[in-house]
């Protein structure tokens, strides 16, 4: 079985550089650091009030990067158009609106197909590979792969809060999900409040795993750790 790509997510990194108006940490560094220290990929989501990464932010790493990027975001024209031109390795698209602190929902792909038929479509034909941000409902999986999406990426937060509430068996209904997905012919990604606690149960539990992407407290471990030892740890839960 291949090896569970990690996506580093560096919208935190932003965010910290926007604090000051200057260019302190340099993204561009951070993620080829990053990727020295081990990640396959880095992941932003630019939001449009540009409050972490930014609509340039894309534009750099996607020249400078040897590894996948991976952009989430609405689907809006604005956003649309930005894929179009960067085409980044893979567009991963949440429903959350443009206000949201974080993605707080997966897609709905029954109720919004057409839109969303439409929007893949147009993602595919700029040659960026589709993934669309669900939860574990095996309805929207089905209707994701009529949709015509090449991934899907599940939404971890509630399995994150009932593991850290003690109860490990809420990787169930995702190690479902992840099968039929696979079993329909879509890849599988996964993320949101993955940590160092709780990735190496949800990995080994869930197949068919493509990739995960994790920021949020892959960066909060990094102030204690470094980026490098944090890296190599996140790796590891991989791996086992
Ligand atoms: N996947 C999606 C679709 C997200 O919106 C986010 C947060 O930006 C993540 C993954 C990463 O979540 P976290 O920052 O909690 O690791």
């Amino acid at each position: 079985m291949s090896e569970i790509q990690l996506s580093v997510n560096l919208n935190k990194v932003a965010l910290i550089r926007n604090s000051r108006g200057r260019n302190l940490p340099d993204l561009e560094k951070v993620a080829q650091d990053a990727v020295a220290f081990g990640a396959d990929g880095i992941t932003l989501h630019p939001r449009p009030d540009e409050r972490h990464a930014k609509k340039a932010d894309i534009y750099t790493l996607k020249h400078s990067l040897q590894v996948e990027l991976n952009v989430e975001g609405y689907p809006s024209e604005e956003f649309l158009r930005m894929i179009e031109k960067v085409k980044p390795a893979q567009c991963t698209l949440v429903p959350d609106p443009p206000e949201a602190l974080t993605s707080n929902a997966g897609w709905d792909t029954l109720k919004n197909k057409y839109l969303l038929l439409d929007i893949i479509q147009r993602i595919q034909s700029a040659g960026v590979r589709a993934s669309i941000f669900v939860e574990t409902n095996l309805d929207h999986i089905e209707a994701a792969r009529e949709i015509g999406t090449d991934r899907i990426e599940l939404y971890t937060e509630a399995y994150a809060t009932e593991y850290a509430n003690g109860n490990p068996d809420a990787v169930a209904p995702y190690a479902r999900s992840a099968a039929f997905a696979h079993e329909l012919g879509l890849g599988v990604n996964a993320g949101h409040d993955l940590n160092l606690d709780n990735l190496a149960h949800f990995a080994k539990e869930v197949p068919n795993l493509a990739e995960v992407s994790i920021g949020h407290a892959l960066v909060c471990d990094a102030l204690y750790y470094g980026l490098e030892t944090t890296i190599k740890r996140y790796k590891e839960c991989l791996a086992n």
